[in-house]
């Protein structure tokens, strides 16, 4: 088991669980105590206390005395230190602590004036690559595409801001008999080519001859043919490994393909605000694979079966898990062998640490083949490899998402879709020019926060009906919170930086004083589980506990101008928060809406 980013950080400083943990350290040592037992966590009961130690009960074991007589014990130890408002031993032995109004106080101001806003960094950064996206070539993205790139953005932005050194790559699909499906179907159209012409010996054109939209024309009719006709199929799968093998004109004419397709993929995933630092595919591990399959085979780690190569990677006869094959028959290369490769490159140019793989979790038999045999051979020491198996993207019947029509959604509709349902609100007090902009951002927080906010192994109800709504957990009601904010500050005008966070004055703003506490929380359980939903859980508990204490506590209306100081104080400490956390998930917020 590795440390959690809390564990490797186990200074008080970080979050206030651990430093009430290790008050009651202190307590326990004086009383003689197994110090194991005094965490402090959130309580569960929140009518009854802020947080609880339930130390006491496994102590009573141990000590073989009542554990409420224990939970006394520690109460005696600690109720003198000012932090506390309120510390009681109930039966059977829990211990209950609600803290000082000022103590709470001094505590948001520390993260109002955190750069970090409290949040720890990992002790030794990892260098830690990121494969997402998984584009393939010559294919239009669709509404299947969505997850990886939205889960794997913002878990490369979260372990950024922890401090690991995080390079993404793309990892375009551009090597697969798809290309040859393509090549052998332009043939079909242009045979004239000199792409095709097996004497010519001349440069080939530098304009591509098919544009990407053709290409995504082309495909489709290209794999509808090989479906039909096995005849076909043969052909494209030959014209694939002439293609491996270096053919001259395919590998030109494939380099239009890849080169139309990365420009029109570039602007998807700009559009969708995504970044990638590397545009990698699996053609560029190609030089490798020789080398490794004949490595594999010396070293006996692979094996001949049939025509083929291929790694056995059960463990045991009761392991049912079938080989990964590197090579086929016919000599072509697959999917995995690919994967085999680049983890080698991986490692060795780019000396990873660990790999996160954010795909589809139809693809975990893949991933468990590809993550053996990787270990097994050797190309992968000390290194962790980990599979984000994302559930689907389903529609209203609980089927895969399908268009009315019945057909895959292209992903442009599906954004132009949140973008039709955001233009329909009246958008208050915003410049013609900000418009457009303001509707993009609400549509995009719209599809992303719907998303991220999902367990990630699960699979949903793609309804954007309800994603749109105003109310409740969306991406849309986290803006509008978060712009109502902007707009009480802006009537205010300028308030210091520094500002100071008061004592409560009223139950709701001590209820958002705690919740702000937790901000450390939600990014260490996002960085630890790769799991984004517990930023979008955290967001919404910000914005609904902050909605409920404004409804309750003036602030342009408060007469007592230090009460509103305060306040204002605190309605910036949440404003940075949500614009940090909804930051991280890759969502913008508009100045007005
Ligand atoms: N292109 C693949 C697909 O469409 C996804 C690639 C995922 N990444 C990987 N290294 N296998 O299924």
């Amino acid at each position: 088991m590795t440390k959690t980013i809390l564990q490797q950080n186990n200074t008080s400083t970080h979050t206030l669980e651990s430093y009430l943990s290790a008050v009651f350290t202190e307590a326990f040592t004086e009383l003689g105590f197994d110090t194991s037992y005094a965490k402090v966590q959130l309580s569960a009961r929140p009518e009854l206390s802020q947080f609880q130690c339930n130390g006491a009960m496994p102590l009573a074991k141990i000590q073989k005395r009542a554990p409420l007589q224990i939970a006394q014990d520690i109460v005696e130890q600690v109720k003198g230190n000012l932090i506390f408002t309120e510390i009681s031993a109930i039966a059977p032995g829990f211990i209950n602590i609600t803290l000082s109004d000022t103590f709470l106080a001094r505590w948001t101001t520390e993260i109002l004036n955190d750069q970090r806003l409290g949040c720890p960094k990992v002790h030794t950064p990892t260098k830690v690559m990121m494969d997402f996206g998984g584009p393939n070539v010559a294919k239009p993205l669709h509404i299947g595409h969505i997850r990886s790139p939205l889960i794997g953005d913002c878990l490369q932005r979260v372990y950024r801001f922890c401090g690991d050194e995080v390079l993404s790559d793309v990892h375009l699909g551009d090597w697969g008999t798809q290309m040859g499906m393509l090549i052998e179907e332009i043939k079909k159209m242009y045979p004239d080519l000199p792409y095709f012409d097996e004497s010519f010996t001349g440069s080939y054109p530098k304009e591509s001859p098919v544009t990407v939209d053709e290409l995504s024309e082309i495909y489709p009719r290209a794999s509808a043919r090989c479906k039909a006709d096995e005849s076909e199929l043969e052909k494209a799968r030959l014209a694939t490994a002439k293609l491996q093998q270096g053919h001259r004109g395919y590998l030109a004419l494939w380099q239009h393909f890849i080169d139309v397709s990365i420009k029109a993929l570039k602007q998807d995933y700009a559009d969708l605000g995504v970044y990638f630092d590397l545009w990698k595919g699996e053609s560029d591990v190609q030089h490798l694979i020789e080398p490794m399959v004949k490595d594999a085979l010396e070293k006996h780690y692979a094996e001949k079966s049939q025509g083929a190569i291929i790694v056995p990677v059960a463990k045991g006869e009761s392991d049912k898990t079938p080989p990964l094959i590197l090579v086929k028959s016919d000599g072509a290369v697959m999917y995995g062998t690919t994967d085999l490769a680049t983890i080698l490159e991986r490692v060795r140019d780019y000396k990873a640490q660990k790999i996160i793989y954010v795909v589809d979790k139809r693809q975990s038999l893949h991933f468990k083949q590809v993550f053996a045999a990787a270990k097994k051979m050797g190309i992968a020491p000390n290194v962790e490899m980990v599979h984000i198996g994302f559930g689907t993207l389903n529609g209203k019947d609980g089927k895969p998402f399908k268009t009315r029509a019945g057909g895959v959604m292209r992903l442009s509709t599906l954004i132009d879709e949140a973008r039709s349902r955001a233009s329909l609100r009246e958008l208050h007090d915003i410049p013609e020019n900000a418009r457009q902009d303001t509707i993009d951002k609400i549509a995009f927080a719209t599809v992303k926060f719907a998303d991220l906010s999902n367990v990630y192994t699960s699979d949903y109800i793609f309804d954007l009906d309800k994603f749109s709504q105003y109310e409740g957990k969306t991406g849309p009601y986290l803006l509008y919170s978060a712009v109502r904010i902007k707009s009480i500050l802006r009537k205010l005008g300028q308030v210091e930086a520094t500002s100071k966070i008061l004592p409560a004055s009223n139950d709701s703003e001590r209820k958002l004083q705690l919740v702000l506490t937790q901000l450390p929380n939600a990014v260490a359980k996002t960085y630890d589980k790769c799991e984004p939903h517990h930023l979008c859980e955290y967001a919404y508990q910000v914005a609904a506990t902050f909605n409920k204490f404004y409804a309750e506590s003036p602030i342009a209306g408060e007469q007592n101008i230090t009460l509103q100081n305060g306040r204002i104080a605190l309605s910036q400490l949440t404003l940075k928060q949500l614009e940090f956390v909804l930051g991280l998930l890759g969502i913008e917020i508009p100045e007005r809406m």
